[in-house]
């Protein structure tokens, strides 16, 4: 059987990460049954189309993977009947981890989450904000303690990474890791 991952994007810095996690989630399935599904939060289009040019909903249809937004609570993964895996919100805004930490669920992205948190299941938060106030850290123990895990968009440098696709690729690596996901995602110089 398909292990099921929902991969979010939402209006944070970082559509680049969203890129690279769907890519090597795609890859990965050659090791893998997986089944990919997509959530989209309302600011996510506007960002990705600032950082990376082109629509997030075409760009995810042209890869097959189908793509769910705005209060579509018809969603398979907006019910914990349909036993969905895993959930990465990559990269995550500070306004949907606030939501997720309290169990806001107005929207698909922020249910879906609430969701996987209620059946105990992987959350993972590629949190993306810089600097943090104490509201944010607050939210990402909130998160933390309910069982998600917040993993920061913050790539390392050990490795010596010589392009931004490597700099990124020790994100992704990771993001997978977590994911418990069998892949060959470059990690550039092996995680510490
Ligand atoms: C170009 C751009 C970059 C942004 N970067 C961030 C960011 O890195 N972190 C963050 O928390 N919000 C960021 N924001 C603000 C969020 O998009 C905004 O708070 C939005 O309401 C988040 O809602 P969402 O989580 O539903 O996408 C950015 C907005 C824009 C337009």
């Amino acid at each position: 059987m398909s292990r099921k991952i929902v991969l979010a994007i939402t209006g944070a810095s970082g559509a680049i990460y969203a890129r690279a996690t769907v890519e090597a989630l795609l890859a990965a399935r050659a090791r893998q049954p997986l089944a990919l599904s997509a959530v989209l939060s309302a600011t996510a289009p506007e960002v990705w189309a600032h950082e990376l040019g082109g629509d997030v909903r075409e760009w995810l249809a042209s890869k097959d993977v189908p793509v769910f937004g705005g209060r579509d609570y018809a969603a398979p993964f907006a019910s914990g009947s349909a036993r969905w895996d895993s959930m990465v919100v990559v990269p995550c805004s500070m306004s949907s981890l606030a939501k997720i930490a309290h169990g806001i669920s107005d929207d698909l992205l922020t249910r879906a989450a609430d969701v996987i948190l209620k059946e105990r299941r992987r959350l993972l938060l590629v949190a993306r904000e810089t600097p943090l106030s104490a509201i944010h850290l607050d939210n990402m123990l909130t998160v933390t303690r309910a069982g998600a895990v917040v993993l920061p968009a913050a790539p390392s440098f050990y490795g010596r990474p010589t392009t931004i696709d490597e700099l990124v690729s020790t994100v992704v690596s990771r993001v997978l890791d977590h994911l418990a996901v069998d892949h060959d995602a470059p990690r550039w110089g092996g995680e510490k």
